[in-house]
């Protein structure tokens, strides 16, 4: 039977790179699967070091999983910090790591390329990770593209635990696949780099009025004439129409595109649309679940329940695996 198990960071607001490279997955999957999804606090600290921001962040991401369609009912969401467990068998894989693995990271190698010294949780930061996913038992990783590396490392460290600790016949660990879909699993930015927080070229999900139309605006396109015939697949500002658009309503602004007289201002006037469109129910959610901060709060400790029951035995197994002795 398929876990599905999952996790964003609380780093700042979720944009729609987040949302159609995985957060749409995560709430296709979570009424037919059994689901974990988390808030992972722990690996925002490898960047974040502000209080009242990781709070706030926090509950941004589960007041967006709710908004967005998550049903509590159906699965667990909940903060990485509630599941102590986590970071005790983070530190058992480290055993298993070596460092050298760890330095060919990719997010890790970047920092270092850019004359950063990153700190010692951004090395170690795929072993949290590889924790996250392997403690619930995980077989399907929805992710967007920049996370296949750390499904590989996950993989191999379930891989060495199970060599090193348990008989043959009788691995402990499963090994997780990823699940990614190709049409989104990098979506561009208004720069046409990937979406990302630390590139400054997103989207947010719940951006609104003169915001959302500065950044929809913004986007970056090639100077190709009003009346000349443009190619769709080389445009930025299709590149999103396409994740927004039903099939005939793409076809047709393609169409528009490769005719000529249409110009990249009218395609962004189209995706302003389709975004407002797009989120504009999610977005009432979302305000009307704002004025409810205890209901969140009680979303967020059922789902650690929920979590916990799953990690203490496996925990119980791990230590025993392991020889780690529990007095109490
Ligand atoms: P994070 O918080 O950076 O991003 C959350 C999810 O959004 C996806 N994503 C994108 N997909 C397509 N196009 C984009 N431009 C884009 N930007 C972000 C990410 O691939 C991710 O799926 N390391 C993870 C968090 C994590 C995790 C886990 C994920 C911690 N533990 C266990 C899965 C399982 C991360 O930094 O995601």
């Amino acid at each position: 039977d398929s876990v599905v198990v999952s996790g964003i960071q609380p780093s700042g607001r979720l944009h729609i790179g987040n949302y159609f490279g995985a957060l749409r997955q995560h709430l296709d999957l979570h009424t037919q699967h059994e689901a974990y999804y988390f808030i992972v606090n722990y690996h925002a600290l490898t960047s974040l070091h502000d209080a009242d921001k990781m709070r706030q962040y926090t509950m941004d991401v589960a007041l967006d999983y709710l908004a967005l369609g998550f049903d509590p009912d159906e699965a667990a969401l909940f903060v990485q910090s509630d599941v102590p467990e986590v970071t005790e068998l983070a530190w058992i894989f480290y055993n298993l790591m070596p460092v050298s693995r760890l330095e060919r990271g990719v997010s890790y190698k970047e920092k270092v390329s850019q004359g950063l010294n990153p700190n010692a949780g951004l090395l170690n930061y795929p072993v949290l990770q590889a924790a996250d996913i392997l403690i619930y038992g995980g077989t399907q990783v929805p992710v967007g593209a920049d996370q296949k590396q750390h499904i590989e490392i996950t993989r191999d460290l379930a891989q060495r635990f199970n060599n090193t600790f348990c008989p043959d016949d009788d691995p402990l660990f499963t090994l997780p696949e990823p699940y990614i879909l190709d049409d989104v699993s990098v979506v561009p930015g208004i720069d046409g780099q990937k979406m990302s927080k630390s590139y400054g070229n997103t989207i947010g999900i719940f951006d609104e009025g003169k915001a959302l139309k500065k950044k929809v605006m913004s986007i970056v396109t090639d100077s190709t004439p009003l009346d000349e015939p443009k190619d769709p697949e080389q445009c930025n500002v299709f590149a999103l129409i396409k994740l927004f658009a039903e099939a005939e309503q793409r076809a047709e602004i393609a169409e528009q595109y490769r005719a000529g007289g249409y110009g990249y201002g009218h395609a962004k006037k189209e995706l302003l649309g389709l975004i407002q469109d797009f989120f504009a129910e999610a977005r009432e959610r979302r305000h009307e679940l704002e004025q409810r901060p205890d209901y969140v709060r009680d979303v967020l400790r059922d789902g650690a329940k929920r979590a916990r029951q799953k990690t203490e035995p496996l925990m119980a197994q791990v230590r025993n695996a392991t020889g780690l002795m529990k007095t109490m």
